[in-house]
């Protein structure tokens, strides 16, 4: 138990932490971009999808439960990520109090530069995010129960369709970096195994991130209406 404890207090132990913490969240932007795929497929369809979200693990579990505890999971994940990354983050400034006399970032400063602003960014994002589609405070037009008409409702706005674009180029990078090092934080790093590896973050957050772009770039263009 006491090795558990100063595992997860390591250096070594908060990286695993982020590892699988991101992966758990890759997965779900991955899924969610997926399911938003239905916005294709007219309201209808991606009406019932979010319902069938909310009734999923029914008649076992009560109606909106699974959501709920799916919901918690995730939550847990986004607060062991960001603790893991703020605590990793103080512990590398105590460690090098002074800057660089140049400011010729090696690659992996600049990696690890872009993790930390893009996790800001996309923090701040998925607050907005949520107080938008989710609770409505944010959109005017909002009806619970209509991701479809609130979709098209927020992107008709090139404001907010701008901030989603930019949001989600910044989250592609972020899932990039992400997929490229979990596998060195993992310890599944070969030479021979790197020309896969960036193949694989390459396609994976290129995936999510041109689905993601689509939704408010097919809204602006009255594709999706
Ligand atoms: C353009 C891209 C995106 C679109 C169109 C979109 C759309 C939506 C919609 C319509 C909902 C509400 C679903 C409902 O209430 O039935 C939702 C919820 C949510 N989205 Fe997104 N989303 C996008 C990107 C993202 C990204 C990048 C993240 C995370 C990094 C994210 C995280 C969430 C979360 C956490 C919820 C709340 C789920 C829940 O608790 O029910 N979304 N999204």
């Amino acid at each position: 138990m006491k090795g558990a404890a100063s595992l997860f207090r390591s250096t070594v132990g908060k990286k695993a932490i982020m590892a699988v913490t991101g992966l758990l969240l890759f997965g779900f932007v991955f899924v969610h971009m997926a399911g938003n795929l239905k916005v294709y497929q007219g309201a209808e369809k991606l009406n019932a999808y979010g319902e069938f979200l909310r009734e999923v693990g029914a008649p076992i579990l009560p109606h909106g439960q699974l959501l709920w505890i799916a919901r918690l999971v995730l939550l847990g994940a986004v607060g062991l990520h960001l603790w893991a990354a703020t605590t990793l983050t103080l512990q590398s400034w105590a460690a090098r109090p002074e800057r660089y006399a140049t400011k010729r970032a090696v690659q992996a400063t600049y990696a690890s530069r872009t993790m930390r602003w893009g996790g800001v960014i996309v923090a701040l994002f998925v607050l907005y995010h949520l107080a938008d589609l989710t609770l409505g405070w944010t959109n005017s037009s909002f009806q619970p129960g209509k991701p479809y008409e609130n979709l098209v409702a927020s992107f008709s706005n090139p404001l907010v369709a701008g901030l989603y674009i930019a949001a989600n180029l910044v989250l592609g990078l972020h899932l990039f970096h992400g997929l490229w090092s979990l596998f060195q934080s993992l310890g599944w790093n070969h030479p021979k195994f790197n020309p896969w590896r960036r193949g694989f973050a390459t396609a994976f957050a290129g995936i999510v991130t041109l689905g993601n772009v689509s939704f408010p770039v097919s809204v602006l263009m009255g594709w999706v209406s």
